[in-house]
This record gives structure tokens, sequence and C-alpha cells, in this order.
């Protein structure tokens, strides 16, 4: 296993982390021998970084890991991800106020049964709330000897460049795999030009491009793919494409989920990627992706098949607009789901808006808005 810096933080990460999403429930019930089975396997491999979250199944993906790293706690590394709320009406929003990240920050440290964490990352941007005033918050977990390192996560350059005006940053976590490469355009060169690692998450996009599902595949009903939207026409869409892949990764002694995950770790800038796993043998297939990245010239031959195939899956949802605010940094619109984004003027209450899935971006405004503004 190779392990690279994390930004400019004394954390040594595994090049391949685990990700414990599925620990959740997301992925369908997952029980606690399952997950201490799946965190024991990662540590046998090398894996050395564990990413969570204080909403990932409300909390007990943290309870799980922190149970399974029980007396093994030294030899991980542990990230989790606050900034979310559940609002009066059971949506959970991003919510970055100070007085939530200390509060959910005390929760997740008995939750995962630790003294430290390892990297606090801010799950999402917070229109509502001025970056200073998290900074800070996070700055007095850092003094307490709560936290050591500070991360984002979902920041494009906007948010990113807003945060580092106040506050440094370790790292910042994005979605990165082959259909999903938005961050190559000026995320990626703006964190490696800063010194901030890059962590990418849904390397496999739920599993798709590890060679086990396909149209057939019937998801527990828990499944979040089963409501994702677009996932059922994203499995035809890539079938070619997939099969392409794999029978390159049969050439080079690679399974499918391996060519994946040594592709994203090799790209200049990302620091590692964390695929979520549910079964021991997932978790070794995955470790072994790390053993050294693609050379540029294996790198190059992968480009060429992702440049054949244009696959076109939706990306865009439609939510209505409830409110639209005025917040630190502009106007900002609360979204049926409860999401915060920030929004062009123009925007109005009542109004439809397309949102990207993948980026979290507003790309168009239906109805009394400005059709041309972006977010
Ligand atoms: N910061 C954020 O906003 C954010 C958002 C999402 C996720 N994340 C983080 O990123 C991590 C990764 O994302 P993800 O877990 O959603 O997606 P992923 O890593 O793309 O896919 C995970 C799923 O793929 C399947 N899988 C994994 N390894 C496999 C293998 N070797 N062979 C066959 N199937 C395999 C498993 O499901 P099946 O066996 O059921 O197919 C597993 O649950 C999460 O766990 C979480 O820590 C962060």
């Amino acid at each position: 296993m190779e392990y690279r810096w994390l930004g400019g933080s004394e954390l040594r990460v595994s090049a391949i982390g685990l990700g414990t999403l599925p620990f959740g429930g997301a992925y369908g019930p997952l029980d606690e021998g399952e997950a201490a089975a799946v965190v024991h396997r990662a540590l046998d491999w090398g894996i050395n970084f564990f990413d969570t979250s204080d909403n990932y199944g409300h909390g007990r993906a943290e309870e799980l890991l922190g149970r399974a790293l029980r007396g093994r706690r030294s030899r991980a590394i542990v990230a989790t991800k606050g900034g979310t709320a559940v609002d009066a009406r059971g949506r959970t929003a991003n919510d970055a106020r100070p007085e939530t990240i200390l509060r959910a920050a005390e929760e997740s440290l008995k939750r995962l049964g630790t003294d430290w964490i390892d990297l606090y990352q801010v799950h999402l941007p917070d229109p509502a709330t001025p970056v200073d005033d998290t900074a800070q918050a996070l700055e007095r977990l850092v003094q307490a000897g709560k936290v050591r390192y500070v991360g984002v996560s979902n920041f494009w350059e906007e948010d990113l460049l807003a945060w580092l005006d106040v506050s440094p940053a370790a790292a910042n976590q994005m979605p990165y795999n082959f259909l999903h490469r938005d961050i190559e355009d000026g995320l990626l060169p703006l964190c490696r030009e800063r010194g901030i690692g890059l962590i990418a998450y849904q390397p496999l996009i739920f599993g798709l491009f590890a060679g086990r599902i396909g149209p057939e595949t019937a998801f527990a009903h828990q499944d979040h793919r089963r409501a994702y939207p677009g996932f059922g026409e994203l499995i035809r869409a890539t079938a070619g494409l997939r099969a392409r892949l794999a029978a390159l990764a049969r050439e080079w002694g690679l399974t499918p989920a391996q060519l994946a995950l040594r592709w994203a770790i090799s790209r200049p800038g990302v620091t590692c990627a964390i695929p979520g796993a549910k079964r021991p043998e997932q978790v070794e297939e995955n470790a072994r992706a790390g053993e050294r990245p693609f050379t540029s010239d294996e790198l190059g031959e992968i480009d060429r098949i992702l440049m054949e195939f244009q696959i076109s899956a939706a990306r865009m949802v439609d939510l209505p607009v409830e409110e639209v605010r005025d917040g630190p940094r502009g106007r900002y619109a609360v979204l049926a789901m409860g999401i915060k984004v920030r929004v062009p003027h123009g925007v109005q209450a009542g109004d439809m808006v397309a949102m990207d899935i993948v980026t979290g971006r507003l790309e168009e405004v239906h109805g009394g808005g400005d059709p041309r503004g972006k977010a």
C-alpha cells in the first residue's frame, strides 16, 4: 500500500481508504459484526484512513466504526464530518453554525469512542453562516486537542477560496470517478497549488464500476441506489464502457474495481480514494489497487477509452425554491429538500431550479428568476 501526506498535515494516509457510508445502511442493512470484519480486513491490508460522518445512518456509521476500532485506534486515521442538521421538517440540511459544529463534534467523539478526531470536515458549504464563524468553532476544537486537522468537503473553487481566506484546510473531499471528472477543470489544480489534499469520494459510482452490477441487479429495499435519480439509466448507458474497461483490467491482471480505484489515485493532486465496502473481500480487493499508481502511459490508455464513450446520463434534478434569503456572501435559496444553495439575483420563492446532483451547483432557473443566472 502506498501512503501519502494529506495536504500540509502530518497525516500520512493510505492511497486507498475506507468510506463508511454503507455502515449507516445506505446500501442496505449491515450489522455490527459485518462492519467490524470490513474494518479489520482493511487494517490487515494496510488501509489506515477511515472516512465517516455524523449523518451516515444518523450516527450509526460512526458508532460501528468506533466499536470496530476499539483497541486498534492508534493504527487508524479517523476522518469525520459535521455541518448538517435535521431541520424543523425532519430534512437534513447544511448547518455549519458554530453551535451546531461544536455540539456535533462532541457527539461524534462519543459515538466514535475516541478522544480525538484526526480530520474534521465541514460536510458542505453553508451559505447562511459566515465562513469565519465556522472556522473559529473548528479552531476551538483544535486548540482543545479534540480535532487534529480541519478539512472541507464539497467545496468548489469559490467556496474553497472563501474558506482559505479565513482558515487553512488540510483536505477537500470531492466526488471523483470515471464519469464525474468536474474537479479536473479548476478545483484540482487549485488544491495542488495551495497544498490541499484531495480525497476522492464515490470512486466506484456506488459500486457501478466494480464489475458486478447489471440491469438485472436487485437492490435491497433501503438501498439508496433504488431512489438515486437516473441510476437505472446509468447502468444501461455505461454497459459498453464497463465491458471495455473490464477487458482492459483483465489484460492488466486487475479487477474492474482495482482499475477504477488505481485510476483515481493516479491523477496528480488526488491524495487518496475512499471506496465504501460492505464485505471483507471487497475491501481486500480494493486495498490492492493502492500498491502503486498507474504510469502516464497506462493512464493515457484508460483515458482514450473514456473519451470514446460519450455517456450522457442525466445529472439534473428540478427542485422548487421554498424561500430566498440574504446570507453573508449573497443571496441563497432553501430548496424543497431543505438544502441551502447560493442563487443569483432574481430567483424567487416558487421558481424551479435545476440542480446538478454531482456538483450541487444550480444550472438553470425556471419561473420568475433570471434564466441566464448561474449560481
Ligand atoms: N463528502 C460527501 O459528501 C460524500 C458523499 C458520498 C460519499 N462520501 C464518502 O465516500 C465513500 C465512498 O462513496 P460510496 O460508498 O457512496 O460509493 P462507492 O465507493 O463508489 O461504492 C461503494 C459500494 O460499491 C460496492 N463495492 C465496493 N467495493 C466493491 C468491490 N470490490 N466489488 C464489488 N462491489 C464493490 C459496495 O456496494 P454493493 O456491494 O452493494 O454493490 C459498496 O457499498 C462513502 O462511503 C463516504 O465515506 C462522501
